[in-house]
């Protein structure tokens, strides 16, 4: 766990950039970052908890002034993302931990930079926080708490839950498919299709 003063200098300046509710799920998941890095990845620990408090200090920025951020910096844009804007904020926020936060990670800036669409190939900080945004204690959807007990027995398979979750919540909407979301499923699919068969967790 970080020590108390970084904790309370990350949580009050993060204050700057969100209201109550955003900063409310921020520390929320930042719990649960912290706990998924406990079972998994002990040594990761104070950068899980830095990668959750932090990883959606870009949401409430205006579109447009993400996109600027973004074509100033050179990143990427993709079609899905000029079409859907904000999943650009998890790029922006990881280009702003420097500035905002002092902060000067590269692993958490790449954990930032996943989290929203997730992508294959993700590290481990990354599956921590791309499983920690989507069961944190504020997400109430019917199937998390599953996803929850899946987060704790087999990161991978967690991994595969989100994606899978999030992708039908794209089609049910009728949003644009992000391709990393895709790519990511089907990196994971044999993975949990193999631990189904096996009923090593239960899914
Ligand atoms: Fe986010
Ligand atoms: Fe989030």
């Amino acid at each position: 766990m970080l020590d108390h003063s970084e904790r309370e200098r990350l949580t009050n300046l993060l204050k700057d950039f969100m209201g109550a509710k955003r900063h409310d799920h921020s520390v929320k998941v930042a719990t649960a970052c912290v706990r998924l890095a406990q079972l998994h990845a002990p040594q990761l620990e104070d950068q899980a908890e830095i990668a959750g408090l932090l990883h959606d200090n870009a949401k409430k920025m205006p579109v447009p002034d993400q996109l600027a951020i973004a074509r100033e910096r050179g990143l990427p844009v993709s079609p899905e993302e000029e079409n859907s804007p904000e999943l650009l904020h998890g790029k922006v926020g990881a280009l702003l931990l420097k500035r905002r936060f002092g902060i000067d990670d590269p692993e958490v800036e790449q954990a930032v930079c996943d989290h929203v669409t997730g992508r294959p190939g993700m590290g481990l900080l990354s599956k921590l926080l791309y499983v920690a945004d989507y069961t944190s204690a504020d997400r109430s959807f019917p199937g998390v708490e599953e996803v929850r007990e899946i987060s704790r027995q087999d990161l991978d398979a967690a991994v595969f839950a989100v994606a899978s979750g999030k992708l039908r919540s794209i089609i049910e909407r009728g949003l644009m498919i992000e391709s990393n979301t895709v790519a990511l499923y089907n990196e994971y699919r044999e993975h949990a299709r193999r631990l189904l068969r096996e009923e090593r967790i239960d899914g």
